[in-house]
């Protein structure tokens, strides 16, 4: 039986949010006939009832593209004393029968209380850069910005070996080290900190001693931007807001360098990569997972898998509540960080 299916994608973009889209309507149009539509800028666009069809001949073009040609934004109906109401209207007056929401943990727990409280019929996907969506092995997005950031790693270490400097490299990662690690283990980090485990800058310090001591007077300490300082270690930062009381993060790296030059006096520079890691074509295993996510998504909206989102388990991609993912993120593996990643520490 075919359906009327609305998608959003939500919270920070990451690569690979169109190639879920086009494999959500390529499926649903053309094997179970459905009709698709886009909500414009997340939640918003369902308040507001801003809508774009979604068919596969307007989505061609699209797999390689990063970004997300709905739109997206943080916040959700909670945020409105009239959201709920605005929702429901919205699904009522257009005759929606599902929506997939392709979202992080902040939009993947929006989805779960609307579906808990209202009964809504909604299907996730897990999106994030920071891959630390819990109940799912991978989210999409974070193989590019893991590629990226080892990109970048690559061209520091030259420049760093012909300046005889350290170079700090700050890495996305509120939550969960994912990036970093991966990143770091990847691009031959001499250390890598993560906010899984609070770090000690004299140990740090002494790690980049010891290598000059050896004579290697290059080195990459990749951070991720979400590391803190062991308390009473150092001084950590002042803790900015956003408009919806999250700290904005981005800016360790700059104080992580500034005390590893004062204590070592070895030459420092820091690089912030920042949004760049969420930007641009997503790589070939982004795209097929991506793809592999929005046709499982549709196919979870025929069996009515209400309250479900999509997730990648070994090489199988299949359904798990998403009850999983509220008020939780998914640490590093620490035995990826210690007994792989620390091995090639100094
Ligand atoms: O998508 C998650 C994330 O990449 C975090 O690592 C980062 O702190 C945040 O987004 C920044 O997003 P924005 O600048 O869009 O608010």
């Amino acid at each position: 039986m075919y359906v009327r299916v609305g998608i959003l994608t939500g919270g920070g973009d990451c690569p690979g949010l169109n190639a879920v889209i086009r494999a959500v309507v390529r499926k649903g149009e053309l094997v179970h006939g459905d009709t698709l539509v886009g909500f414009l800028d997340a939640w918003d666009g369902v308040m507001e009832r801003r809508t774009v069809e979604l068919n596969v001949s307007s989505l061609r073009g699209m797999l390689p593209k990063g970004g997300t040609l709905l739109g997206t934004r943080r916040g959700s109906p909670y945020d409105h004393a009239d959201g709920l109401e605005r929702v429901q209207a919205t699904f009522q007056d257009m005759g929606l029968d599902a929506l997939v929401v392709i979202g992080g943990n902040g939009s993947l727990s929006v989805a779960c209380k609307l579906h808990e409280e209202l009964g809504l019929p909604i299907v996730g996907v897990p999106k994030t850069i920071d891959n630390d969506v819990v109940g799912t092995d991978m989210t999409f997005g974070f193989n590019t910005a893991v590629q990226i950031a080892t990109d970048a790693i690559d061209r520091l270490h030259t420049t760093a070996e012909s300046h005889d400097r350290v170079m700090v490299v700050e890495v996305m990662g509120r939550h969960s080290g994912w990036i970093a690690t991966y990143a770091g283990i990847a691009g031959g980090a001499t250390a890598i900190l993560i906010p899984e485990e609070p770090f000690d800058i004299e140990a740090v310090c002494e790690l980049l001693r010891n290598r000059h001591e050896r004579g290697r007077y290059a080195s990459i300490v990749v951070v991720a931007e979400g590391a803190e300082p062991k308390e009473g270690s150092m001084r950590a930062r002042d803790k900015v807001y956003d408009q919806f009381g999250h700290v904005r993060l981005g800016g360790v790296a700059e104080t992580i360098a500034n005390a590893i030059e004062d204590r070592t006096g070895f030459e420092t520079r820091m690089v912030l990569l920042g949004h760049i890691q969420r930007g641009g074509t997503p790589t070939a295993f982004d795209r097929v997972l991506s793809t592999r996510y929005g046709v499982a998504a549709i196919d979870a909206v025929h069996q009515q898998a209400w309250g479900h989102m999509v997730v990648l388990r070994g090489d199988v991609v299949t359904t798990a509540p998403l009850s999983d993912t509220v008020g939780r993120t998914r640490p590093v593996d620490m035995h990826l960080y210690h007994q792989v990643a620390e091995v090639f520490f100094g």
